[in-house]
């Protein structure tokens, strides 16, 4: 008898609810429009409404679903509340959690002053760990998962991004601990670790089109594959997280950096 050939389990999507941060622009939006070609039924966030329309208009081109709009500043914990309730208003049930809104800050101990320090930690870590407080019960009741956008800059130490580099170790812990707190709920949390990644998140740091294109030559170099990734080979990871391709992995802080993480100068 021939065998069947097994299903791809990334189609476990179809159908699922998913609430998307950062929404309206790189990663987020990225894994916004994965999701919608994969039958999601989104609730996007982003601050920028226009940029965020945009991408609903791509995702509703790319899937079946109208996504619905939960525009708003994260750090400010009205907007957080109104979040998860519109989304559950709309939709009823919440499968799948993916946070992706960040900021980046250059600076050092030296340079990085307090008002720096609180921006990247309310928005990085602070809104993180509240959006997901009130996401919990919803994914609890779906047994749905989480997947949270840390950095390579959690796992590996770079000097001049010190708030930000503290922010996704605080991530990467994060994810670890509530994978274990959550896995007899059967809610699956996992992190993804990108290296440079080519979106906004430099530019908006203050690299300017120069220092960016120098910037991502060097990534030839700080990259073992050669080069900075594609914001698509993100989201691939995220859908993969968060489908039932992967539904024995939980506390994983996984990277998608081109082999940068393994790398020591030598
Ligand atoms: N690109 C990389 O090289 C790289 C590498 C490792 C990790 N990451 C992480 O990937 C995630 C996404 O970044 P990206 O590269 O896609 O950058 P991006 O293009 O700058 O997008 C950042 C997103 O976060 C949203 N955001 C920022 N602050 C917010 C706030 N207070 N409330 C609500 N939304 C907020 C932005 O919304 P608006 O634009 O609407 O304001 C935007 O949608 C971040 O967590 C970042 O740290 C990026």
């Amino acid at each position: 008898m021939a065998a069947e050939a097994a299903p791809f389990k990334v189609s476990s999507l179809s159908g699922k609810v998913a609430l998307v941060t950062g929404a309206s622009s790189g990663i987020g939006a990225s894994t916004s429009i994965l999701f919608a070609r994969l039958g999601v039924k989104l609730a996007l966030n982003g601050r920028d409404v226009e940029n965020l329309t945009k991408t609903a208009k791509q995702c509703k081109d790319a899937g079946q679903h109208e996504p619905l709009l939960v525009p708003g500043d994260l750090t400010d914990e009205d907007t957080v509340k109104k979040t998860i309730e519109k989304t559950i208003v709309h939709y009823g049930r919440l499968d799948v959690l993916v946070n992706s809104a960040g900021i980046l800050v250059m600076g050092s101990i030296e340079t990085t002053n307090m008002e720096q320090y609180d921006r990247v930690m309310n928005t990085n870590v602070r809104s993180v760990y509240h959006l997901t407080h009130l996401a919990v019960p919803h994914l609890i009741n779906s047994k749905g998962c989480i997947v949270n956008v840390s950095s390579v800059n959690g796992q590996r130490s770079f000097p001049g991004v010190l708030a930000y580099c503290m922010s996704k170790s605080a991530i990467d812990q994060f994810t670890r601990c509530t994978a274990l707190e959550l896995a007899s709920k059967q809610v699956r949390v996992n992190s993804v670790c990108p290296g440079v990644i080519i979106t906004e998140v430099h530019k908006r740091a203050g690299l300017d089109e120069e220092q960016y294109a120098k910037f991502l030559e060097k990534c030839k170099e700080t990259h073992a594959l050669g080069r900075p990734g594609e914001v698509d080979e993100v989201a691939q990871a995220i859908a993969f997280l968060s489908s039932d391709a992967a539904s024995f992995i939980t506390g994983v802080n996984l990277p998608v950096d081109g082999g940068r993480h393994a790398m020591c100068p030598r």
